[in-house]
């Protein structure tokens, strides 16, 4: 079985993970979704409603679980029999901090692989912080979050005119 975890924040989900994810599932038996918690990084949304959004987003993909996590990536990996993390690159500004944490985490657990996935041209700028900030400001982010993000996104910030 190939396991792979795909972490990060998804505050919230767009679609720019979900074209990852999907691309993943060709090459996975099973990925493990995992929200990272980090309360004090003061997420918009809490780790349920963002545990919760994922999970309505890929109801369509058996092989996906989403599960949330704290503390080192590595000990999530060991809990879960996971040796894979996928991870997004979008730019060459992801990929310093990307490369980094990456041999931070092979420093950490030698048998865990870090594969790098490019997504679809049209997500290539989209990103959960420049998102939410759009719609704060009151523009139309239909076409880069699921329709349930969309919903979520419009509660907090009302919808555009
Ligand atoms: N549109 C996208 N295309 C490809 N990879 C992405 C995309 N958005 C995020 N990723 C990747 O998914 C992983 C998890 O990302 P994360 O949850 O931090 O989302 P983010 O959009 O980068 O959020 P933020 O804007 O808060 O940093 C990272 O490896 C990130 O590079
Ligand atoms: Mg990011």
């Amino acid at each position: 079985m190939k396991i792979a975890v795909y972490p990060g924040s998804f505050d919230p989900m767009t679609n720019g993970h979900i074209d990852l994810i999907r691309r993943g599932t060709e090459l996975f038996d099973q990925i493990i979704v995992g929200v990272l918690e980090n309360e004090d990084k003061k997420p918009l949304f809490n780790t349920d409603e963002r545990v919760e959004m994922v999970r309505e987003a890929l109801l369509d993909l058996p092989s996906v679980r989403v599960q949330s996590f704290t503390g080192l990536l590595v000990n999530f990996m060991k809990s879960t029999h996971a040796n894979v993390v996928v991870r997004g690159l979008r730019a060459v500004s992801d990929f310093e901090y990307e490369f980094q944490m990456a041999l931070m985490n092979r420093e950490l657990s030698p048998t865990v692989e870090t594969i790098f996935m490019m997504p679809a041209v049209e997500y290539t700028y989209v990103s959960s912080r420049l998102v939410k900030e759009v719609c704060r400001l009151g523009g139309d982010v239909t076409r880069l979050v699921p329709q349930n993000v969309l919903v979520k996104l419009h509660e907090r910030f009302g919808a555009p005119a």
